[in-house]
């Protein structure tokens, strides 16, 4: 007996199959899953909010997105289930770490078990960052972090100091102009737009020199292509429309626009590349560059020959470039992976910074006076009159931004409250476990921890009155520049040895019990794990030097050369994603005397301050200044 079966029949039994499958798939994602994860957790003692078919937790984190309220809906969680717990989303399910205590295992001892984020994650940001250093993972990523690290280098950031002076001057002069030519001596600038487009000009400037700022309509194309990339991006990150199956791919205009725009940016990149290597564009400024001294000192020193090569003016590309060039036997950097970096670090860079800096700027203007009535503002002017002399207004030098203490102690504590990358995520490739609180936690491979540096930088076990807007946290203790890289160490350093290392709160009692003094031991370790702004272990912020000595000379030059005052009446709140402000942030902007107001404020101006409120109005970073004025030249920008 022979049974046929129709073409159409076979389809209707192919569909319901592929119809079983998804009903099963989904079945699995949005029922079995949670449900196991919540057990397998539960019984190593790691808890959170019961998962809720189909959206778990996602429609309260909407709602606190929506009333502005995200940082004290993680805090409320953290409360309620503690510094290690479960969070499921709409169906993904992943542990969050709010416990430095954690972190500091995952960023150190166990660093080899972790990826960067899961492959979904990475696939939404793919199109833009294809296999550059944000994403790419174990050799080929170190090799290139390699490639990459040598360009944040001393003698490479001395390079860049004169081009993100050029970037800022151009904007002080441009809006100088149109303070200039309004009728009442000022304009009304949003200033999150405007330190975006500083961000990016300085960082894409420092990455293809001239190739960037020599052609301002392709420039202006680049910065359109990337802001409609990263919008949305974000958009689909917001609405899990990019991790949805079949839905992820298909052609919606979120998806076309984010193709769109990196077929814009990678044309660009391209054009670049190639004008380079065929000769027709060069760095910023040609000649020696300012590290030349160094690099001579250095090679008398070694009795090595300094080539006529080594000594020229370098930007990133010419940095890949060259290693281009001379990679060792068997191995090949192809032209397609230096596009790839150039735009990893830009990407990397621009949007993180000004991020930050439109809120230190807030911070700045808004903050209300904090010692014997001196606003934030009045202090870092006063520094900045007396470390910067008035001949270097637009054009400060390496050593003189070195010296502005109280400026970097007010750029750490704003990266404190608000950290531009809140949320870092780990992916584990491996079983293994860690410790935490004394006991043994097994962490599955496939695990996705995600690190909250919102709730983290405001503990108040390591940040006293935490909610408080205070940088002179960051400046007790002093010794800043003797470890800046504390965040590499597997044994954390000595309390205050680094400005980015927390001062803990003094223990009311001593601790007692052999399990208290463990807790007690514990908590310091992780010390400097409550500081995760540029994020720690191996693939902590690449770029950190650099963005502390980018923010350092646009704030030396933007607060001293214009007065700024905050436009009433304004809806100021964060992205839940970006932590961008939402509506941006506007002030009305007039020019400032500094010829004549910087008199007022310097230390000698007689009559006005005696020497014990001079010595306070420079604040401590003056002390400071004075306590390491002997620090060598050579060592590596950790400082900056
Ligand atoms: C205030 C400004 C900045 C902040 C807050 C910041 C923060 C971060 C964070 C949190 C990470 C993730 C680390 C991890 O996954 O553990 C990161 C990575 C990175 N950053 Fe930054 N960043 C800033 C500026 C910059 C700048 C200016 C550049 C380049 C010029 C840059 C280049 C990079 C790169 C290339 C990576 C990937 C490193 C790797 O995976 O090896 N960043 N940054």
């Amino acid at each position: 007996m022979s049974i046929t079966i129709s073409l159409s029949t076979l389809v209707w039994l192919a569909a319901w199959a592929v119809l079983a499958l998804a009903v099963a798939k989904l079945y699995d994602l949005l029922i079995a899953a949670p449900k196991r994860f919540q057990q397998y957790w539960t019984s190593q003692g790691v808890t959170g909010e019961p998962y809720r078919f189909p959206l778990g937790v996602l429609p309260d984190i909407q709602r606190a997105a929506d009333s502005d309220r995200i940082v004290e809906y993680a805090f409320g969680m953290a409360r309620k289930y503690g510094l290690l717990q479960w969070q499921i989303v709409a169906g993904i399910c992943h542990i969050i770490s709010y416990d430095p205590e954690v972190c500091r295992a995952i960023f150190t001892n166990k660093a080899q078990y972790y990826h960067k984020a899961s492959q979904d994650q990475k696939e939404i940001m793919r199109p833009l960052l294809h296999n550059g250093l944000l994403l790419s993972e174990d050799a080929y990523w170190k090799r290139q972090r390699a490639l990459i690290s040598p360009g944040f280098h001393f003698w490479y950031l001395q390079e860049m100091v004169p081009i993100i002076c050029k970037c800022v001057s151009d904007w002080v002069q441009m809006v100088q102009g149109k303070i200039d030519a309004s009728p009442d001596g000022s304009v009304e600038l949003e200033m999150n737009h405007e330190l975006a487009t500083i961000t990016l000009d300085s960082v894409a400037t420092a990455a293809f020199g001239n190739g960037f700022r020599a052609d301002p309509e392709r420039a202006d194309r680049f910065i359109h292509a990337l802001k409609q990339v990263l919008d949305n991006m974000q958009a689909r990150t917001l609405n899990l429309l990019g991790f949805i199956p079949v839905i992820k791919n298909l052609p919606l205009p979120s998806l076309r626009a984010i193709q769109s725009g990196c077929a814009t940016i990678e044309q660009i990149v391209k054009d670049i590349v190639a004008d380079r290597k065929a000769g027709r564009s060069g760095v910023v400024k040609g000649g020696k560059h300012a590290g030349m001294e160094l690099m001579a000192q250095r090679a008398a020193e070694t009795g090595e020959a300094l080539d006529e090569e080594s000594t020229r003016r370098r930007d990133l590309l010419d940095l890949l470039l060259e290693a281009q060039a001379n990679m060792p036997e068997g191995e090949v950097l192809t032209d397609r992976a230096v596009e790839e970096e150039s735009i990893n670090f830009i990407a990397a860079g621009a949007e993180t910074t000004s991020n930050l800096c439109v809120w230190m700027l807030w911070r700045t203007i808004t903050q209300p006076p904090v010692s014997e009535g001196q606003s934030i503002l009045e202090k870092v002017r006063r520094e900045l009159v007396a470390t910067i002399p008035k001949e270097s207004v637009t054009n400060p030098s390496i050593d003189e931004l070195k010296e502005l203490k109280y400026l970097e102690a007010l750029t750490y504590e704003s990266l404190r409250l608000h950290p531009p990358a809140p949320t870092i995520p780990k992916y584990a490739i491996e079983d293994h476990d860690i410790t935490w609180r004394g006991k043994t936690v097994h962490i599955p491979k496939g695990t996705t921890v995600l690190i909250n540096a919102n709730v983290i930088h405001r503990l108040e076990e390591y940040w006293p009155q935490p909610e408080e807007f205070r940088p002179e946290r960051f400046l007790s203790g002093g010794g800043n520049e003797q470890n800046n890289n504390v965040n590499d160490s597997v044994a954390p350093s000595p309390a205050g040895s680094d400005p980015t290392t927390p001062q803990p709160c003094a223990s009311p009692v001593s601790p007692k019990t052999a399990e208290e003094i463990a807790a007690e031991r514990a908590r310091k370790a992780a010390q400097p794990f409550a500081y995760l702004g540029f994020s720690a272990g191996p693939r902590k912020c690449v770029g950190k030097n650099f963005a502390m000595l980018e923010i350092k000379i646009i704030f030396s030059m933007i607060l001293r050369q214009l007065n700024f005052e905050l436009v009433p009446n304004q809806y100021i709140a964060a992205n839940p994603i970006t932590r961008l402000p939402r509506q941006g942030i506007k002030f009305r902007v007039t020019k400032r005397n500094w010829m004549k107001d910087d008199d007022q404020l310097l230390p000698s101006h007689d009559g006005l301050m005696d020497d014990a409120v001079m010595m306070d109005n420079v604040g401590e970073g003056m002390r400071q200044r004075q306590q390491h004025a002997s620090v060598s030249v050579l060592k590596p920008l950790g400082m900056i």
